[in-house]
């Protein structure tokens, strides 16, 4: 296929085809075609030519990979978090950095309200309790009872498109919903009922604390051991943003002292977790490999994201989904 244009993309793992396609069509394209990451050096050789990156969370994109790239003008990242990218250095540079908003709101919040079905409810451990051969005596009124959703309190940190979105499927459970953010969001507490307090009081008070901020300076180990001791011995602590927003370690003591009742987290501070993360060894845990976003449907769209990003840029148009906005065209 002859690409519209001579501008050269690397693409740093294999996307979901409506996108792949859409990039092939459009540019002289490169791809990264192993199922693991390419290494920091790896990525370095192969970018010293192109004129975009279309990148995922797991690529480290910074001075160093600037450098490298003379000729970088556009790192289209397919996620909604861009953390992975040293935005300050790309802005100083004039390079566009562009990610996937919107698409993957609902596939998202989909999936944080299944941790806390998963969790409160014991879905994994049941799975593999019946799996091992352990249920051996019929139904007993006290076997595996769980914590009730319905009509719990959920508590919202960071209510964004994703954390409204969470709200939203809290209000078909008919659950209190108790909000933090940077700013009040009036439309959600029209919509659903939600009240905004403080940082310390959704701690104290949720049942259900779940966090849905951006990885900042700010919110790096924004749920620390003083949050967790905050929190009531039968709530839950569920993850789906960065694994840095959660001090793992002060996380594994709340869950071992049974400060807390249980975590279900689909983020690590460290990705992938080392199999000898000892949050792995606990009851109390469900755990994910970051995929919250991860359907058929969402994937494709955002790949094609990936894809619009780049074409509207190289039409001389600013992209739909820029981050660094001070580089508007
Ligand atoms: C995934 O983690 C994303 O930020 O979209």
């Amino acid at each position: 296929m002859t690409p519209i244009t001579k501008n050269r993309v690397y693409v740093t793992r294999e996307l979901p085809q409506r996108g792949l396609n859409r990039i092939k069509e459009n540019f002289d394209t490169q791809i990264w075609s192993e199922y693991i990451p390419p290494t920091k050096k790896q990525l370095i050789e192969k970018i010293r030519d192109v004129d975009a990156i279309a990148s995922n969370v797991s690529d480290k994109i910074d001075a160093e990979v600037f450098d490298a790239a003379p000729k970088l003008k556009i790192v289209s990242q397919m996620a909604v978090g861009y953390d992975n990218i040293d935005v300050i250095e790309a802005t100083k540079r004039g390079i566009y950095v562009t990610n996937t908003p919107d698409v993957l709101t609902d596939t998202t919040a989909d999936y944080a309200f299944a941790l806390i079905l998963a969790i409160a409810r014991r879905v994994v451990e049941a799975d593999k309790y019946v799996r091992d051969g352990k249920w051996t005596i019929g139904w007993h009124p006290s076997f595996m009872m769980g914590t009730d959703v319905n009509g719990a309190t959920l508590g919202i940190i960071g209510a964004g498109r994703i954390g409204y979105a969470v709200a939203k499927r809290a209000k078909g459970f008919n659950m209190k919903i108790i909000y933090n953010d940077v700013s009040q969001r009036l439309e959600m507490e029209k919509e659903l009922d939600a009240i905004y307090v403080d940082l310390e009081t959704v701690f104290k008070e949720a049942d259900f604390v779940s966090v849905h901020v951006p990885l900042l300076p700010e919110t790096r180990y924004l749920v620390n051991s003083d949050k967790l001791s905050l929190m009531k011995k039968t709530s839950y602590l569920i993850n789906t943003s960065r694994g840095p927003v959660v001090n793992e370690k002060a996380l594994y003591d709340a869950l071992v002292n049974k400060k807390i009742a249980g975590a279900a987290i689909d983020v690590f501070e460290q990705e992938p977790t080392p199999i000898d993360n000892p949050l792995l060894k606990l009851d109390n845990i469900v755990v994910a490999p970051h995929i919250a976003s991860s359907s058929y449907e969402t994937r494709e769209k955002m790949s094609e994201m990936v894809a619009d990003n780049l074409i509207t840029f190289f039409k001389g148009v600013t992209p739909p989904n820029l981050v660094n906005k001070e580089l508007k065209k």
